[in-house]
This record gives structure tokens, C-alpha cells and sequence, in this order.
């Protein structure tokens, strides 16, 4: 049934948005406590002779104070954040006062460490409070944190460090994940071998396990923690100043340090929390993303806590100790508003419902997801199974550049539609184009693209301005290009397709084809490599890669394996390639351009149609390929 009152606020502000944008902006940014209240609003500008992108340029906040302080006086005694830990119960609880105090002697801590407004810091962590607590004191400070996902490997460390010129590492003597021991700062260590500047290192002890320690780089939080005072004065910061950097990958060269700022991106995950999930006093909020990813940066951290709500930080997996993990952790945190992957719908769909009806849903009010389309077909299992065909599913399509969700459904306003993310929230203005930029109307198909700034839009690329530009604003002139495929269908809701570029997304995760490729080819025995997306079951997407041997190495199953495992030592687990067919050659142009169309369809196992091969140097290499296909593990 929709909601009468709340359908009409919502036209009421699609209104006002359109109408006066500034206005709207301004009376929104009235959510957040200021310093100095903003008179300007949108200075921004996406064509080439005056870019830029501004928000509010002549307001001052403190993000940290405005996820902290300002809920002191009224529910400085609510619980903020929720942990709780790979083992069922393992767990604590902080209210908004102890985080106040957690986060001031953290901040005290760097302060001591050298650290300052505008030094970089890398966190590599596990999901515990202190990731949030360490993001919260930067913040406090003005630091600008990067936050590293504890499943990189050392290199994809060492590379984040140095690209940010980072001094101050903060890590865990390890991490636990599903059972399993995640070497932490053994990782940093390697990582830091290659990362002469990083003066200092503040390590959180969470596993108890005995590790190294440098003297004079490497100190224990819980050592120095005691020794500084429990108050720091939240600085004053621009609402343009930096706030983090976050890694994403592209469909070319190394991952971009994607910046976001401080006043438009807090206004923009607190507008879209409290629009999409409306959490009040009485609600659980369980957000399962990592804050190694922009959804655990928006939606675990500064989303929930700007609004005051209650969050909870997981540091677990979905089928740890069994696949009712969610759900069983759910009744007993009375969860009432869940928020997670389509990839972990579609593997818990897969283990049967009775590990989810087992336990108790009825807490449960709002189910959300992220990360990539979700099939309908685990649409529908996500609102029925696990919503009891009672809780609003509400799919938010959104992106690390965007800061928080663009497109989705507000929910008991926005009827939904399994499978698409409905349609834009005020404010955003997205378009379909054709290959040459023109403008689609009415039901079509199309690339995604942008036409306006909003507040939580990315500022740039991290040291490399004109990346920015040239990869999101040069495609369609004047316009945000996304990257992403989309069909628009009679009633106006958007279905996203999936990426249009050289980016794969696994399991909700970004990986961008170029990389992959780099690490094959910087092994002994792989001469070149070419890697594509395939269908995957559970991950949405898999990781297919082609690879020719140098001159005289034979392939192997052994060989194989190898090759995948290496990739998880260059990158991470998350890259590691499901698919690994050995190609004495690759379907190249006459001017030796790789056709990835034609290994697209191959990885697709859909051969029937793989359209023109007649500009190929040698049409011959396309049968060897179909007839050397291997199938994803
Ligand atoms: C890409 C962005 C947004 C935080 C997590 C991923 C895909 C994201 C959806 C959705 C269809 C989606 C897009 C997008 N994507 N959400 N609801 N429906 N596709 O952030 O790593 O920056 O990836 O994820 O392809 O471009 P990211």
C-alpha cells in the first residue's frame, strides 16, 4: 500500500528539486550541523573549459563531529555500533559517548604519530569497530583515510600506499574470516618493504596473534590508546576539503584513487539513508559490506551514524559457521533493517529455505541490495523467503564515484519491480545515450550517463585531475559517463545491464580486465593474456582469462592452477580467474588489436553468433578457441 503522506513529500521534492536545485540543496544541507553555513550550493561544471566539480564551497563542518557529537546530548547513551564477529556472539556494543571517546584518543594518537590536515592514511583492516573508529579520527582531524579491503594482497597494498603518499598505516595483528586466519600485518609488513615513507604504523590488536613488531615504526593501539587524552577538538574543515580517497578499478591502467570531499558527500549519504532506509531510535541497521568498499563507507559508517542510528560492523561471512548466518545473527541483533549483495542472495538461495525460515524474521522491516543487477528470480526469493513477502525490497543502484545510491526505489512510495532499481531520487538526473551521445527518450536502451552534478559526486582522481576528466566526461561531452548499460522501460524504471567498458564485477566487486591481464603477463612463462567477463551463477560475473605461453612452455593442468594462483598472490582472492584456457593465439586485427568481442563470446559459451571475423589477421585462431573452451570453476 502506499503511503499517501510520503508519496506526496516525495513529488513535493522532485519538485522542488527541478524547480529552484539550489534551494533544495541548501535547505537539505540543513541536515548537517555547520560551522559556517553554505550560501552556494552547485558551482559545478562537466564541460571542458570551466570543470570542476563544487559543492557548498563556502561551508564548514566536521564530519566526525556531525556522526558524533551532535547526537551526544539526546542518545549519547544509544547504541551506535553493533560488532559482531566471525564467531556467532563475538561481539560488543558502543554507544555514541563511547565512540566519542574511542574516536578522540585515536585522533589524540595520530596527533602524536606526526599526523595532520590533509596527510594520507591507509587503513588495512578487519571489520571491526576500530576501522570505524580510525576513519571517524581522520575525519576529526582532516586527515584523508584510504581504507584498503583486508583481502588485497601486499603488492595491491604497496601500490594504494604509494599512489596516496601515505606516511601512517593503520592495521590488525590479523583478521578472521569464515574460520580461517587472514594475515594482516604479515601482508603490511611486505607492503611496507616497498613503502619507505610510511613513518609509522598503529596497529589494533584483534586476533591476539603474535606478530612482529618495528621498532620506532610499528606502536599497539591498545598500548597508546591510555596515554592520550580522551577529548580532541573536531577541526574546522571546507566543505571541499578531501575526506577520503577509496581504490576502484577501471577498464584501464591501475586502480584510480577516487576522492570524495567533505560536505557534499556526507549530505549525500545522509539524504539517501535517511530517504531510503528512514532507520529511527528503535531500528537495527545491518549493512553486511566491508569498509573496504564505498558501501561500507556510506552505509556502515557515515550514512547510519550521521542519522544516529544504530549499525552493526560484521566480520564475518554469509555461510560461517552455516549458511543461516544471516539470518540467526539477525533475530538475535533484532535487525529490522538488512542491506546486502544479490551475489549472497543467489549462494543462500542455493543451501534451501529452511535456513532461513529456522529463525525468526518477523523484526525484519526493509531489505535492500547492492552491488549489481539481481536476477528476479532472487529478487522474488529475497522478498518472499527472507521478507515473508512483508518487507520492501529496495535494489540501489549507485556507484564508488557516486557516493551513495542514485537510483532506487524510497520505499512504500516507489512500487518495485523485480530486478530493476526503479527509478532516480531527486536530484538525479540520469539520461540514456546512444554510441555517439545522443539523447534517448521514452523506453529505449542505452549508455548510462549523468547529466547534472549532485552533492555526493566524486571531486577527482586522486593526484590526476585529468584522468578524471578523460574517463568519466570526455566519452559524451558535457555529460557523466557510468560505465554501465541500461534499458529504460514504459513506466520509466531503469534496468541496469551491466557494464558497457573493460570492467567486470564480481561478486559486486570491480575488477578491472587490464589488471588481471598485467599480473598473467608478469609471470615467467605467460607471453600474453587477455581476460573477459563470463555468466556466473553466484557471482554474477567470473573472471575468463586467455593466455599464450612463451616459446617453448608447455600447458599443463598444473600449469593452470599456477597461473590462478598467482593472481591471487599479485591482487587478491577476489581476482582470481575462473576460467583459465591456454591460446596458442588471440583473435587479433590486421593492426594487432585484440577483438575481446569475439573471447567475450567464446567465455559466454555463445559461438553460434560471433559475428563478422573477417577482419582478423588469422580467422583460423577463432575455431582453435572455440574448440579449446574450458568451462569456470
Ligand atoms: C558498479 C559500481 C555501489 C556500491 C557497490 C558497487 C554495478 C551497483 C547496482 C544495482 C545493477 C549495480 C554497476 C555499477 N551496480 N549497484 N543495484 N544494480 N548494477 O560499487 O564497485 O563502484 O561498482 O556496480 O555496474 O557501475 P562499485
Amino acid at each position: 500500500m502506499p503511503d499517501t503522506a510520503k508519496a506526496q513529500q516525495l513529488a513535493q521534492s522532485h519538485e522542488a528539486v527541478e524547480r529552484d536545485p539550489d534551494a533544495y540543496w541548501l535547505k537539505q544541507a540543513e541536515r548537517l550541523d555547520w560551522i559556517r553555513l553554505p550560501e552556494k550550493a552547485n558551482e559545478s561544471s562537466f564541460e571542458k573549459a570551466d570543470f570542476g566539480i563544487s559543492w557548498f564551497a563556502d561551508g564548514e563542518l566536521n564530519v566526525s563531529a556531525n556522526c558524533i557529537d551532535r547526537h551526544l546530548a539526546t542518545r549519547g547513551d544509544q547504541t551506535a555500533i553493533i560488532f559482531e564477529g566471525d564467531e556467532p556472539g563475538e561481539g560488543r556494543t558502543l554507544t555514541y559517548r563511547e565512540l566519542h571517546e574511542e574516536v578522540c584518543r585515536f585522533a589524540n594518537v595520530l596527533k602524536a604519530e606526526g599526523c595532520k590536515k590533509g596527510t594520507r592514511v591507509t587503513l588495512y583492516m578487519p571489520m571491526i569497530p576500530e576501522a570505524a573508529i580510525a576513519m571517524l579520527a581522520c575525519a576529526r582531524i582532516g586527515a584523508v583515510h584510504s581504507v584498503v579491503f583486508g583481502g588485497f594482497s601486499p603488492d595491491s597494498l604497496a601500490d594504494r600506499i604509494t599512489d596516496c603518499e601515505s606516511t601512517i598505516l593503520i592495521t590488525a595483528d590479523g583478521g578472521r574470516r569464515g574460520g580461517k586466519r587472514i594475515p594482516l600485518k604479515e601482508n603490511a609488513d611486505k607492503a611496507l618493504a616497498k613503502c619507505p615513507d610510511v613513518q609509522s604504523v598503529i596497529v589494533v590488536r584483534r586476533t591476539g596473534d603474535d606478530v612482529a613488531m618495528t621498532d620506532e615504526r610499528d606502536v599497539w593501539w591498545h598500548e597508546r590508546r591510555g596515554e592520550v587524552g580522551a577529548e580532541c577538538e573536531p577541526e574546522r574543515m571546507n566543505a571541499e576539503d578531501p575526506l577520503f580517497i577509496l581504490y576502484t578499478s577501471g577498464s584501464t591502467g591501475k586502480p584510480k584513487g577516487v576522492l570524495h570531499t567533505t560536505g557534499g558527500y556526507l549530505l549525500w549519504v545522509t539524504y539517501t539513508f535517511d530517504t531510503l532506509f528512514g532507520a529511527d531510535a528503535d531500528d537495527v541497521f545491518w549493512c553486511t559490506a566491508d569498509v573496504g568498499w564505498v558501501t561500507g563507507h556510506s552505509y556502515v559508517v557515515y550514512g547510519p551514524l550521521a542519522n544516529g542510528a544504530k549499525t552493526v560492523m560484521f566480520d564475518g561471512v554469509p555461510n560461517y559457521p552455516d549458511p543461516g548466518r544471516f539470518w540467526e545473527t539477525s533475530q538475535r541483533l533484532g535487525v529490522t533493517i538488512f542491506y546486502t549483495a544479490p551475489t549472497a542472495i543467489r549462494a543462500l538461495m542455493r543451501e534451501g529455505d529452511e535456513w532461513v525460515t529456522r529463525h525468526d524474521r518477523s523484526q525484519l522491516r526493509l531489505l535492500g541490495t547492492v552491488g549489481e543487477p539481481i536476477n528476479p528470480e532472487a529478487w522474488n526469493w529475497y522478498a518472499n523467503v527472507v521478507g515473508e513477502g512483508r518487507c520492501p525490497v529496495v535494489d540501489t543502484w549507485w556507484q564508488t564515484e557516486t557516493g551513495g545510491a542514485m537510483i532506487a526505489p524510497v520505499p512504500g512510495v516507489v512500487d518495485t519491480k523485480p530486478g530493476s532499481a526503479t527509478k532516480p531520487l531527486p536530484g538525479v538526473m540520469p539520461q540514456l545515450v546512444d554510441a555517439e551521445g545522443a539523447v534517448l527518450e521514452g523506453a529505449t536502451s542505452g549508455n548510462l550517463v549523468i547529466a547534472q552534478s549532485w552533492p555526493g559526486q566524486m571531486r577527482s582522481v586522486y593526484g590526476d585531475h585529468e584522468r578524471f576528466f578523460q574517463t568519466y566526461f570526455s566519452t559524451y561531452a558535457g555529460k557523466y559517463f557510468t560505465g554501465d548499460g541500461c534499458r529504460r522501460d514504459e513506466d520509466g524504471y531503469y534496468w541496469i545491464t551491466g557494464r558497457v567498458d573493460d570492467v567486470i564485477n564480481v561478486s559486486g566487486h570491480r575488477m578491472g580486465t587490464a589488471e588481471v591481464e598485467s599480473a598473467l603477463v608478469a609471470h615467467e612463462d605467460v607471453a600474453e593474456a587477455a581476460v573477459v567477463g563470463m555468466p556466473h551463477d553466484i557471482k554474477g560475473q567470473g573472471i575468463y582469462a586467455f593466455v599464450t605461453l612463451k616459446a617453448g612452455v608447455a600447458d599443463s593442468e598444473e600449469l593452470r592452477q599456477q597461473l590462478k594462483t598467482w593472481v591471487r598472490g599479485e591482487i587478491g582472492p577476489i581476482a582470481t580467474p575462473d576460467a583459465l584456457q591456454f591460446a596458442p593465439g588471440l583473435p587479433k586485427t590486421r593492426s594487432g588489436k585484440i577483438m575481446r568481442r569475439i573471447l567475450r563470446k567464446i567465455a559466454e559459451n555463445d559461438t553460434d553468433s560471433l559475428g563478422d571475423t573477417s577482419t582478423l589477421a588469422d580467422p583460423g585462431v577463432v575455431d582453435d578457441l572455440v574448440a579449446g573452451r574450458v568451462s569456470g570453476s
